[in-house]
């Protein structure tokens, strides 16, 4: 959840990892630092706040060297203060630690230290690392980090420097992401890959319990355990520096929601046959054989991306003769699970690093089940622990709220319920007929994003009330999830999203003039029993918020607002119909003064349970 970034080459080292923190921003927001060595001296300068603090307070001092390393952070164990923020040291100011992760038995390893008449100045877990370093360093840098991470249990990315070892830096890696940047007699690394697309596109991810040693040029992997040696290709990713700017957007998340009509394009090029109406997906060939015989298929995810899996698990059994199930990763993964043969999980993630996630899969696989992800980064952990997969392709997602991630990732469950439905009773005409629709939405979204000034209006009258409601039936039942999630997390007004059907068993009682109900309504064959809910909320005089089919008169008489989608299939429509719950709650949130793009207590990638 919090950043790392580290430079090692012939330039300052200063701006680049300033810039490198700031695209990690989204990460990790209430501290940060940076510690430089000049050949001589480590120069440590840290804060709590901003990058843009960390900015003022460097610009005072003279800070020049070509190696170091810088963190944000995102506060786990001890208040963010200046104390707290990373790079930790040890007693003498030799080891600088930056770290991701959780150390769980820092209060045993604290105590043992403290024995030996270490003091500690600090709150974090971090701290005890940068002592047991110092502690275990006899002029062996690799070694000293080797046995401290020995005594260590928890997960970990870290990057270590030393004074007395200018030229390197040791990384090392369980359960938290870190990744080696090449570049031409210069190396990177960072948590995470937008910190150095803009140096370099060929990357090396390490592997748990792993361990790096980066000089300005040569890098080598080994165990930690072991200390054995380990060969790793490079990795392309296909990211490009802009698609990380904010390129005259006023935010990350206003970009990301107008970035959808291509994002989603991208999560289905080059994976469409028309001529056969079944979609061609490379990643899942390895497991081909076993997912045709498939009976039993979980999806699990958290946050947005399990609403996406929830949508998944309609769009599945409309297409499909599978049985399908989903689940909270943060709740399957301490289910007592007990698997038919041939049952698959497949997970859904953004970043691929999330760690319920990570653990649900961990677990499904210990009882058996084959392992499927749809994920948007590259080489992340989930892409690598599945046994097969496809890439959402959405570009970089930096904004906290997940916008554009959520759609591709929709349209690369349809490919594959499609795939699978073909293979099962789905028609040729049907196919085809899905394969049609899919391939007009990205005109139907941007269609829809014209109408941004139109619910921007909405959000003005609306965004005082401090209670709303969502509601949907079936396949937009998870939209009305999904758009009370992006309203709470972004302006921090109180939403809930229900099932319509649920209304007259409790939350109706909460209607009043003061409470708007957004409504989501398309042509499907729930449209009816909506008009009936919206019906119920009106004559008790709760404001209605409808998102309809273009043309709908009936809505149009009864809602009180209204934002029109273009008409698609049933099951294609949560991908139209969640944009203006986005929409909505962007507008609500800036209308509020919120920090749209780092919303308080959040971080992107969430890598501690
Ligand atoms: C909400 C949001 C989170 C993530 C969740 C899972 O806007 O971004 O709810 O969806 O933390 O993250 P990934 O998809 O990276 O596993």
């Amino acid at each position: 959840m919090c950043g790392i970034v580290c430079y090692i080459g012939s330039k300052e080292a200063t701006p680049i990892l300033i810039e490198g923190l700031k695209r990690l921003e989204y990460r990790g927001y209430d501290s940060a630092g940076i510690a430089v060595h000049d050949g001589k001296n480590v120069h440590l300068v840290k804060t709590k706040g901003r990058i843009s603090d960390l900015e003022i307070k460097i610009s005072n001092l003279q800070i020049r060297g070509n190696m170091g390393i810088g963190h944000t952070r995102w506060a786990t164990h001890g208040e963010p203060t200046d104390i707290n923020a990373h790079p930790h040291t040890d007693e003498d100011g030799n080891v600088f630690v930056v770290h991701n992760g959780i150390i769980e038995n820092y209060s045993i390893l604290k105590r043992r230290l403290e024995k030996e008449g270490i003091r500690f100045r600090t709150d974090t877990d971090t701290e005890v690392l940068a002592h047991l370093i110092s502690y275990y360093f006899d002029g062996d840098l690799i070694e000293a980090v080797r046995r401290a991470l020995a005594d260590v249990e928890g997960t970990f990315g870290i990057a270590v420097i030393h004074r007395e070892s200018p030229g390197r830096i040791i990384l090392a890696r369980r359960g938290s992401p870190i990744v080696i940047g090449i570049g031409n007699g210069e190396h990177f690394a960072a948590s995470d890959v937008n910190a150095m697309i803009r140096y370099t596109a060929n990357v090396v991810p390490l592997e748990d319990n792993e361990l790096a040693v980066v000089t300005r040029d040569d890098f080598n992997i080994m165990t930690i355990q072991a200390a054995k040696i380990v060969n790793r290709s490079i990795t392309t990713v296909d990211w490009k520096a802009e698609e990380a700017e904010l390129n005259g957007f006023p935010h990350y998340m206003l970009k990301e929601i107008y970035e959808q009509p291509e994002a989603v394009n991208n999560a289905m090029r080059g994976r469409i046959d028309p001529a056969e109406a079944v979609p061609k997906l490379g990643g899942i060939e390895p497991v081909w054989d076993d997912l045709k015989r498939c009976k039993n298929f979980i999806i699990v995810g958290c946050g947005t991306s399990y609403h996406a899996g929830y949508v998944g698990r309609y769009i599945f059994e409309r297409l499909t003769d599978l049985d399908v199930d989903v689940e909270l990763a943060s709740e399957f993964r301490y289910r007592k699970l007990n698997f038919p043969s041939n049952t698959f999980v497949l997970a859904l993630s953004q970043s691929g690093e999330t760690a319920d996630t990570l653990a649900a899969i961990r677990e499904a696989r210990r009882k058996g089940a084959k392992l499927l992800g749809i994920v948007n980064v590259v080489g992340s952990s989930i892409a690598r622990e599945t046994d097969a997969g496809v890439y959402n392709h959405a570009g970089p997602e930096i904004g906290v709220a997940s916008t554009k991630n959520f759609t591709s990732q929709l349209v690369v469950l349809t490919l594959l319920a499609l795939l699978i439905g073909r293979h099962h009773n789905l028609s040729y005409t049907e196919g085809a007929e899905a394969i049609r629709e899919l391939k007009a939405l990205p005109g139907k979204i941007k269609e829809m994003l014209f109408q941004a000034n139109h619910i921007q209006a909405i959000a003005e009258k609306y965004y005082r009330c401090n209670n709303w409601l969502f509601i949907g039936r079936k396949f937009n039942y998870p939209i009305a999830l999904e758009g009370a999630l992006k309203l709470k997390e972004v302006s921090y007004i109180h939403a809930e999203g229900y099932a319509a059907g649920e209304m007259k068993h409790g939350p109706i009682a909460l209607i009043n003039p003061e409470m708007p109900t957004v409504a989501i309504v398309p042509q499907d064959d729930m449209h009816e029993k909506m008009i009936n809910n919206i019906q119920e909320i009106k004559s008790r005089k709760g404001p209605v918020i409808a998102i309809s089919t273009l043309g709908d008169r009936e809505v149009k008489k009864i809602a009180d607002d209204v934002i029109e989608i273009p008409r698609t299939l049933d099951y294609l429509y949560p991908i139209l119909t969640v944009i203006p719950c986005q929409l909505l709650a962007y507008y609500c949130a800036v209308l509020l003064g919120r920090d749209v793009d780092k919303p308080r207590n959040l971080a992107k990638s969430v890598t501690v349970e």
